[in-house]
């Protein structure tokens, strides 16, 4: 009896277990320690940067005044003008030919002068100092001088006014003058007030308003901000102008990357292809200084440790806005052909070469070693391949040592793509550029995508991905969750895929024209997106072999929710990156199987990014709510790892030394 009872007591026990939950399957995950597969090259994950969503202008180009030199085709717009402002049109420098002329207005508490808007406001911080410029000439012999201001527009008493400066304008030919400000207080929303203070009239171009403090100390620079979340993302490839803006809305607003290089004052303004892309987002004052222009692109690039990645205008204007019968003809095609030619000798030619000698005059002797060129954006039909084949065979006649990346247009999947794929097989291109904007259900679909892709290539770039959650286009946790999934899906096969871009990158919160983005930002401050965390992550680590493994999931059935990949980091360890796309725990026992003589693992770094809220993201008010977490655990061979619902994990396993 005592036995029947003890048997009925364990029988009960184990029929009630907490830790044997049906939804804790035991996983098995065996490395294949002693093999690696392939090397993952540096640039597999990197960076896409476009002028979208005032991603440039108002964003990463720490400039403050918008139109500063009175070209857009509404010479005022972003400025208020008061008192007696005259426009004039034969400046100093012929591309932004705009200037003002400031005269009193008759009696002396009158005034005459101009205030700009700035990009959604300007934004200053107390303690920081501004550097304003401005070229300038008196119209006499006799000085002139104007007073300028940063000032809070939401306060209406004196203390408005909370930085002031004097400029004494001597000379009768141009020139031009600075003045430092240090506002005593923080603004997200001030403007810049600029008056004459002189009897005599005064000439004014180019007003320019920059922080004293920009990435590297660079004068024409960058925020110091957004420029170093792009560095911690530790990007491999950074791919510049874009996207669309490449190929423009016409062929007035192509992006033509000469008008871009040289002084500022004189690089020409292009209209921005998103001012009226979607006409719920429209912004008609969007524009392109060029102020960052190629040469700081190359520049940042540079400064990111990243290879540079140009992709130029293939002959041919936004597919989308416009027929084929509109589109450049091919005898038009030299002049795009040439940009690209020059466009290379620019980067790699010595100071005595044309091109190379501009660059030099810019301040960078040595050459930027590019490797890498794109031609087209996001092309489709038999135009595109002709076009192609026309870049390819110049620049390959010339420079036979770059690598030549051509589209395969908007879409993953179709018969636009197949058709692209093949003409750009046949053709020996080196690389291919695939885009996918897709649903959490695609995405996790596609983490198998490039196991059966030929091995003889052409390699892969994934040049714009994200996922967009079906109906719902922000940034939520659960595109992250499935972004991450498929980048396994990347590194597994690194061997063929050779970069890939997340996009779009940056996106200021009252200008946007395209969600979900990578890096939110407003006129002071910026936060990272789970998309970010999950870039970051697997940059940092991507280690430098791809490790095959084996996963056995019990029970087995056919949803997947483990996404992993396997690599070795020369640093001596393996990294293995688990994603949970379930909403259960998963515990997986991790095996490695022939370690190499001598090598003992002796813990684990584990890092996690998770979030039970698949509809949640970070935020200005709340710029940490999902962020990586680091532990750091003992291990034996055959442990068990427990992997979160919902979660991205980097599980280092670190050599005993
Ligand atoms: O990344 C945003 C846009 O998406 C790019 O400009 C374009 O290439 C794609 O359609």
């Amino acid at each position: 009896m005592k036995i029947l009872i003890r048997f009925i007591f364990l029988l009960l026990l184990f029929a009630y277990n907490p830790f044997d939950l049906q939804t804790h399957a035991k996983d098995r995950l065996i490395i294949k320690a002693d093999q690696n597969v392939s090397p993952i090259p540096n640039t597999l994950y990197g960076v896409f940067f476009e002028d979208l969503n005032f991603g440039a202008d108002g964003g990463l180009y720490a400039e403050k005044i918008k139109n500063r030199s009175f070209d857009f085709p509404q010479n005022f717009m972003g400025w208020k003008i008061f008192g007696n402002v005259e426009l004039k049109k034969d400046g100093p420098f012929p591309n932004n030919p705009h200037y003002v002329t400031l005269k009193q207005s008759g009696h002396r508490e009158k005034k005459t002068g101009l205030v700009n808007e700035g990009f959604f406001g300007i934004g200053f911080e107390d303690d920081k100092s501004y550097r304003f410029s401005v070229w300038a000439r008196t119209l006499s012999e006799t000085t002139s001088s104007i007073i300028v201001e940063l000032i809070d527009p939401s306060t209406q008493d004196e203390s408005q006014v909370m930085a002031s400066g004097y400029i004494e304008v001597t000379d009768s030919a141009w020139k031009k003058y600075e003045v430092i400000l240090n506002p005593h207080k923080t603004v997200k929303n001030g403007q810049l007030r600029v008056f004459l203070s002189s009897d005599n009239p005064v000439d004014l171009e180019h007003l320019s308003l920059f922080p004293v403090n920009t990435w590297a100390g660079q004068e024409n620079g960058l925020r110091i901000d957004l420029v170093e979340m792009l560095r911690d993302l530790n990007p491999g490839v950074f791919r510049f102008p874009g996207g669309c803006i490449v190929e423009g809305t016409d062929t007035a607003s192509r992006y033509r990357w000469k008008n871009t290089i040289g002084p500022v004052e004189n690089r020409k303004l292009n209209e921005n292809r998103w001012q009226f892309t979607f006409s719920n987002r429209s912004f008609p004052d969007y524009y392109q200084s060029n102020g960052l222009g190629f040469f700081e692109f190359f520049q940042l690039a540079e400064d990111l440790g990243a290879e540079p990645l140009p992709i130029l205008n293939a002959g041919l204007i936004c597919q989308f806005q416009n027929e084929d019968e509109n589109q450049p003809s091919m005898e038009e095609l030299q002049e795009y052909i040439d940009d690209a030619l020059d466009l290379i000798e620019f980067a790699n030619g010595d100071i005595n070469s044309t091109w190379g000698r501009v660059r030099s005059d810019m301040g960078h002797s040595k050459p930027f070693n590019l490797k890498f060129i794109g031609i087209g954006n996001e092309q489709w039909g038999p135009q595109y391949p002709v076009r192609l084949k026309a870049f390819k065979d110049a620049i390959h006649g010339k420079y036979p040592e770059i690598k030549i990346i051509g589209s395969v247009g908007p879409y993953p999947e179709g018969i636009d793509f197949e058709y692209l794929w093949k003409e750009l097989k046949d053709m020996g291109i080196d690389m291919v550029d695939e885009h996918m904007y897709q649903s959490e259900t695609w995405f996790s679909q596609q983490t198998d995508r490039y196991d059966s892709y030929d091995r003889e290539g052409p390699e892969i770039f994934v040049g714009e991905y994200a996922c967009h959650i079906e109906g719902e286009k922000y940034n939520q946790f659960q595109a992250a969750l499935m972004e991450a999934a498929f980048m396994t899906g990347l590194e597994r096969n690194a061997d063929i895929v050779k970069m890939a871009t997340y996009a779009p990158l940056l996106s200021h919160i009252d200008g946007w024209q395209w969600r979900p983005d990578l890096i939110w930002f407003d006129n002071l401050e910026s936060f990272p997106t789970s998309s970010y965390w999950v870039q970051k992550l697997f940059a940092d680590n991507r280690g430098d072999f791809i490790v095959p493994f084996e996963l056995s999931i019990e029970p087995s059935n056919n949803d997947r929710k483990l996404f992993i990949s396997c690599s070795f980091s020369g640093d001596e360890c393996y990294i293995v990156k688990i994603v949970n796309t379930d909403d259960s725990p998963e515990e997986v026992e991790i095996i490695f199987e022939d370690l190499l003589p001598g090598f003992y693992i002796e813990g684990i770094d584990h890092i996690v990014l998770k979030s039970a809220d698949l509809t949640q993201d970070n935020s200005i008010s709340n710029p940490t709510l999902i962020r990586p977490i680091s532990q750091t655990f003992n291990y034996k061979n055959n442990d068990i790892v427990k992997i979160e619902p919902y979660s991205v994990n980097i599980l280092k396993f670190k050599k005993r030394h």
